[in-house]
Formats: structure tokens, sequence, C-alpha cells
């Protein structure tokens, strides 16, 4: 084991919705400690946010791709094959949308979409880097989940079911590859004051309802995600698999 098991040199990273938000904040941890780090997003600017970081001397590039397209995803991993010489080390499978209406009134056109972006794409970004890792003998993969994959939402039924379905992908990858050198983990972040929830925080009811049942009695930032993603990303969390992290202000111990 390295000297400092957390030191990410040498490692290349892909982390997914690092625009903003908790993909911003992980992408910062995985940069700091060392990885290059190679920055998806659909927004179309990705490569401007990862100039932020080569700016501080980082090694950080942005690939604008829609995680939600099929089409996008396959000319994506071409891309980053290519780039990495097939040498990719750590996948942050964090992109996810939210859409809320009630269950009885739930389109399935926005089912549709929750589900292709927020389940398919983890799997199939996971099932393309554990196949890319086994053959070179070890890997992390880690998985975006929530505090939905345990306590569900209300006018999330397609978001907390994509939630609990990448808790237990992340489970079953980990039984197959855990042996194989690929450690599959999961974070589960609790409420986190980023742009998918403008409609909680701006409903003063339920705002103040989740609050009062954070132990740690604040929302969490993207910077709260850099200390999990850097310990399931190195060498530290080596026996770790198929465990769900929760950062989330003890929000699931309630
Ligand atoms: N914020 C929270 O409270 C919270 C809680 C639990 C889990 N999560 C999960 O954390 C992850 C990140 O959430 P966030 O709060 O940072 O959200 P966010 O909306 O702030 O950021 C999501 C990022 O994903 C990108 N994205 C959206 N659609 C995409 C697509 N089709 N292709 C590629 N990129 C796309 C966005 O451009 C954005 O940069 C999500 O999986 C979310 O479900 C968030």
């Amino acid at each position: 084991m390295k000297k400092n098991p957390f030191d990410l040199t040498g490692k290349n990273a892909v982390i997914t919705g690092a625009y903003q938000g908790l993909g911003w904040g992980m992408a910062q941890g995985l940069a700091e400690a060392g990885a290059r780090i190679i920055m998806v997003d659909v927004h179309p600017e990705i490569d401007e946010k990862a100039a932020l970081f080569r700016q501080r001397g980082f090694s950080a590039e942005g690939l604008c791709s829609d995680l939600m397209d099929r089409e996008s995803r396959s000319e994506l991993k071409k891309k980053i094959e290519s780039t990495l010489d097939g040498q990719l080390d750590i996948l942050v499978n964090n992109a996810g949308i939210q859409i809320r209406h009630s269950v009885l009134k739930f389109p399935i056109e926005d089912w549709d979409k929750v589900i292709e972006l927020n389940l398919t794409a983890v799997f199939d970004l996971a099932q393309w880097a554990a196949n890319l890792m086994v053959s070179i003998g070890n890997g992390k993969i880690i998985n975006v989940a929530s505090v939905n994959s345990i306590a569900a939402g209300i006018n999330t039924v397609a978001y907390c079911a994509t939630k609990g379905g990448v808790l237990q992908l992340t489970k079953t990858m980990a039984n197959e590859l855990s042996s194989l050198g690929v450690n599959v983990n999961c974070i589960a972040p609790g409420y986190m004051a980023t742009p998918i929830n403008t409609a909680l925080v701006e409903d003063s009811g339920r705002f103040s309802e989740l609050s009062q049942r954070i132990p740690a009695k604040r929302w969490g930032q993207p910077e709260d995600m850099a200390g999990a993603v850097v310990y399931l990303a190195s060498e530290a969390s080596n026996y770790v698999c198929g465990v769900m992290l929760p950062v989330d202000g003890g929000y699931l111990s309630r």
C-alpha cells in the first residue's frame, strides 16, 4: 500500500455530471488527490469547467455527452478509451435528474427519461468500465445512489425507483467483480444544496420538515462529497465491496 493510501497520483478517473453540484465537488476531491480527471456532462461548457482545474495545475478535461442518449454514450466510451489508452482506473457514475409529479399522474415519458439516465446509463457505463478494469486487473466503480435508495420521497416515484436500483446494481456487480480486482460501491448523499433540489428549497414547508430531520442541522454541500469519493477511489478501500456509504448528516440514522 502507498505511504498515503488516499493518494490517486497516476490514476485516471471519469466522473459524469461534473459541470455543477455534487459532481463538481467530487471532481475537485479527485483532482486534489492527484488523479487525472475526465469530466463528462451534457452542458456544452464542460471543458471550460475543466479548464478551471487546469489553471490550478491539475490534469482535467471536459467531454460533452448526453448520457440519456445511447448513441452518445457509445461515442463517449470510444472517445475515453482512445484518450486513456484503455487505462480507466476510476469511474464515478454521478449524473442524474429528478422529475417530480404525483404518482397518480406521473407521465410515462418522464418515467422513461429518469430510468434511462439514473439507472440504465449507470449500468451501461459501469459494465463498460468493469470490462476495461477486469482486463487490467483492478479498478474502482463508484455509483451515486441516494438516501432515497432506502427512504423514499414524495412525488418522486421514478427517481426513488432508480436509486433503489442503483443500490442493488452496486451490490450485484460487487458480488461478481470483487474477486477480479474491481471494487463497486456507492455513495448515498442526503439532502444537498444543489440545483437538483431547487423545488424542495423553494417549498418552505417541505424544506423545514426535511431540515429538522437532519441530525447535523444543515444541508450538505458539494465539497462534503470529496472525502467519500476519494476514499472509495483509493487503495484505502481495497477490501470494501458493495457498500452504500451515506453522506447525509445522519439523515438515515433517524
Ligand atoms: N442534491 C442532492 O440532494 C442529492 C441527494 C441524493 C442523491 N443525489 C444524486 O447526486 C447526483 C448529482 O446530483 P446534483 O445534486 O449534483 O444535481 P445537479 O442537477 O446539480 O447536477 C447534475 C449534473 O448532471 C448533469 N446532467 C444532467 N443530465 C445529464 C445528461 N443527460 N447527460 C450528462 N450529464 C447530465 C447536469 O448538467 C449537472 O451538471 C445525482 O445522481 C443525484 O440523484 C443528489
